[in-house]
């Protein structure tokens, strides 16, 4: 049973020590446990090219990312291999460390389960054995506890945003964390009760590695959404229904007093993103609608034309021509 500890902040500051302190916990319990500084690497941006998902859907390929000049393959080889991640990032405008964004796009569509599936069914049902397929190790459990560390409490879109980088591996998301109001280096390790709390998530993560996955038990706080537990919910987009905007998952927003709570239906439940079924529903999504040919694609290089030549870009002296 290993466990992963990916830490997005300062050298041995804040988030490194509670993710230190979960794999201390992790390693009480029976956990081998590693841990990588995501400052460390040298992660490019995805390029949008799209790649990844056309090797999936078309070729049942491996869906592996095309840019090799960098130390994605490292850490995507940490981070299937493991059976428990904690992920660790200080809020930096209430919002996630960036390289975990740019982490977050080159592992989206590329490591969503639903679309690496659908490859591996691809390549049995066309006897494809030529080239590689998935990564097997795609297919396992993964369970994630996500924690971020803010110096005050502007932390809106911090863990949301977490959430969404354990969703497309369909992590089993089984704590989540905020640690607030922790902004000057290493004064974390004044605060008990925050070194407690991340002790007591990391041994809950190996913990839930000994049973099946389907026992796994969440231990974060409650959240308004009844699917992921997030807390950040879009109103006045679809009609009267409100949606998770981490799960995507619509329901009727009720209160009662100062408490808040997403009602979902059965139906519109199995079309949460975090769910296997609101994966392939969304992989149908892009095959039937967003990815289909239109008609009138011959117009388009004529119809782009006049944007080609319509400016230059103002570059640096030294960029990459
Ligand atoms: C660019 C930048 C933006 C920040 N924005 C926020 C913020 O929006 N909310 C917050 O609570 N703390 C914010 N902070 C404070 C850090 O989250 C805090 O110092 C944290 O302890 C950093 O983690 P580390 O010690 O592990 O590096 C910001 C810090 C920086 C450098």
């Amino acid at each position: 049973m290993k466990v992963l500890g990916l830490t997005c902040g300062r050298k041995m500051s804040n988030t490194e020590i509670v993710v230190k302190e979960a794999l201390m916990g992790a390693e009480e319990m029976g956990a081998s446990v590693e841990i990588v500084r995501l400052m460390d690497l040298d992660i490019k941006p995805c390029t949008g090219c799209n790649a990844c998902v056309i090797d999936l859907f078309e070729k049942g390929g491996s869906g592996d990312c095309v840019i090799k000049n960098d130390d994605f393959k490292f850490i995507d080889d940490k981070i299937l291999d493991c059976d428990g991640i904690i992920v660790g990032t200080p809020i930096y405008e209430k919002t996630p460390q960036g390289l975990l964004k740019c982490l977050n796009d080159r592992m989206g569509p590329s490591h969503d389960l639903a679309f690496r599936m659908i490859a591996k069914k691809i390549r049995a049902e066309k006897g494809i054995t030529k080239g590689k397929g998935p990564d097997e190790r795609s297919f396992k459990p993964h369970v994630a506890s996500l924690f971020a560390v803010g110096g005050s409490d502007w932390t809106t879109l911090a863990l949301p945003l977490l959430q969404i980088f354990a969703l497309p591996m369909n992590m089993t998301v089984v704590d989540q964390q905020l640690f607030n109001w922790t902004a000057l280096p290493s004064t974390v390790v004044l605060k008990d009760e925050m070194l407690k709390r991340a002790r007591r998530s990391g041994r809950h993560v190996a913990e839930t590695l000994k049973k099946p996955i389907e026992e796994a038990a969440y231990i974060g706080p409650k959240g308004v959404c009844p699917v992921c537990h997030c807390d950040v919910i879009e109103l006045g987009k679809t009609g009267d229904k409100a949606v998770c905007a981490v799960c995507g998952v619509k329901g009727t927003l009720n209160t009662t007093g100062a408490d808040y709570a997403l009602a979902v239906t059965e139906d519109d439940w199995a079309h949460s993103h975090v769910l296997l079924s609101g994966k392939f529903k969304h992989g149908e999504e892009l095959k039937t609608r967003s990815l289909k040919p239109d008609p009138r694609m011959k117009e388009i290089p004529l119809l782009i034309e006049k944007y080609k030549s319509y400016l230059t870009y103002s570059r640096p002296e030294t960029a990459v021509k």
